[in-house]
């Protein structure tokens, strides 16, 4: 697919639906801020990033962090592998984040947001400026905001440089400020000591926009999509085998088989729910559900047909991971070479049962020990692929 396609296959009751832009923005000045967050905690918006963080929290903490200066980052780094959702948000809804973003600023009382955009979207740079441009014409961003007096509140765009850990929030900020960029240690979390040492909310794309939704409609009209602890409604990015890859809005909640069902991926045996850095799903638990409590996910659904070759899969993600490790902390830095040397070992058929064990055994070390969120979760899937598929992994025939 051209990067620059546009490939929306099912427009969602909230993000591709029922919200015009403006809405929310006018209905947030209406409010106070704490009214403003309140209703936010209240439609239980969870971040679309992948860790699913309440929002409405991470902006009553920035909101009651001392700073003098606050910033709104909008993550657009969008580098976990098999998403493309964002893109499209930045592509055909771009007014509804910087609405988002606005509204945030409103709320926590920052001044600044700033959009990290993935370097390989530099195409977007040009259009999105143009909006920007457009909105402080219609006094939709700068000074008094619709006559707000002393609301002032304007956005930039930087651009990231293709690096993969750059996504993770404290990365990122390091980015921001002209660093190389790693994580850094937590706490204190951004929401205290973030860009320039300031509070600092960053927030997924998505969850921007679904912010700016919830101000528009209201809390109760967003929990009346999808389940109880996961609501409101996700965008998935789905590629691999299946009959029609693309962007889809669903409600939360929904589970694997009837996703495949309306993707055309009905053949599938197994289903890579989050990315390279998410759980890798065997047919037999197609009825588990995408939702917070059950399967959580930023939204990358890449499907495997019966011909896919697991081993094959596993080796594409623990290439990527060694590649885009920072290299910072010790399990993480040695332990994805180890699982790739491993992932060789068994391609060979000279993985002795004892060592497998061994590996499943680091894997779940680096869960716990590594410093950031890409060593925390990059043996998910080598760990899933071992235990779902070892039959097919350890049957292979030694090659001659
Ligand atoms: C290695 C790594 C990469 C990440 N990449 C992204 C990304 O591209 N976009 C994103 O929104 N969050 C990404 N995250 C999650 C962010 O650290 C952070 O949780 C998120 O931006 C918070 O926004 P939310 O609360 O709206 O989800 C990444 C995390 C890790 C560990
Ligand atoms: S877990 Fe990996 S990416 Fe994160 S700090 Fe450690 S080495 Fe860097």
């Amino acid at each position: 697919m051209n990067s620059h396609v546009i490939n929306v296959k099912t427009r969602g009751p909230i993000l591709f639906g029922g919200v015009t832009a403006g809405e929310g923005l006018k209905k947030a000045l209406s409010m106070s801020r704490s009214e403003i967050i309140s209703e936010v905690r209240a439609s239980g918006l969870k971040g679309r990033g992948g860790a699913g963080f309440p929002t409405g929290v991470k902006w009553n903490l920035a909101a009651a962090a001392l700073g003098k200066r606050k910033f709104v980052v909008c993550n657009a780094d969008e580098g976990e592998p098999g998403t493309f959702k964002d893109r499209v948000l930045l592509s055909e809804y771009a007014d509804l984040v910087f609405e988002g973003m606005t509204i945030a600023g409103l709320a926590i009382g920052a001044r600044q947001g700033i959009v990290y955009l993935r370097g390989e979207y530099r195409y977007l740079l040009a259009p999105l400026e143009a909006n920007l441009a457009r909105r402080r014409e219609e006094g939709l961003l700068g000074s008094a905001i619709l006559g707000r007096q002393g609301f002032d509140f304007d956005v930039e765009i930087r651009l990231g440089s293709g690096a993969y850990v750059c996504g993770e929030e404290t990365a990122l900020i390091e980015s921001l400020e002209g660093h190389r960029g790693e994580p850094r240690n937590r706490p204190p979390f951004p929401v205290d000591t973030g860009y320039l040492g300031q509070p600092t909310i960053v927030n997924n794309v998505e969850t921007l926009a679904l912010a700016a939704s919830v101000l528009a409609k209201g809390a109760e009209w967003f929990k009346a999509i999808g389940t109880d602890k996961s609501t409101g409604s996700k965008l998935f990015s789905v590629s691999g085998d299946c009959q029609s890859p693309g962007v889809y809005e669903f409600p939360m909640g929904i589970t694997i088989a009837q996703l495949l069902k309306v993707v055309g991926g009905e053949e599938a045996k197994a289903v890579q729910v989050g990315g390279a850095s998410g759980h890798c799903v065997p047919a037999k638990q197609f009825e588990r559900t995408l939702a917070f409590e059950d399967i959580p996910t930023g939204g990358s659904i890449i499907v495997f047909g019966p011909g896919r070759d697991m081993l094959k899969v596993a080796r594409n993600f623990m290439e990527f991971f060694v590649e885009e490790s920072c290299g910072q902390c010790t399990p993480c830095r040695y332990g994805n070479v180890a699982l790739l040397e491993g992932v060789e070992m068994l391609e060979k058929g000279r993985c002795s049962m004892t060592h497998l064990n061994e590996l499943k055994a680091l894997g779940e070390t680096m869960q716990i020990s590594s410093k950031c969120g890409l060593g925390q979760s990059s043996s998910n899937a080598f760990l899933s692929i071992v235990t779902h598929f070892e039959n097919e992994i350890l049957g292979r025939p030694v090659p001659a």
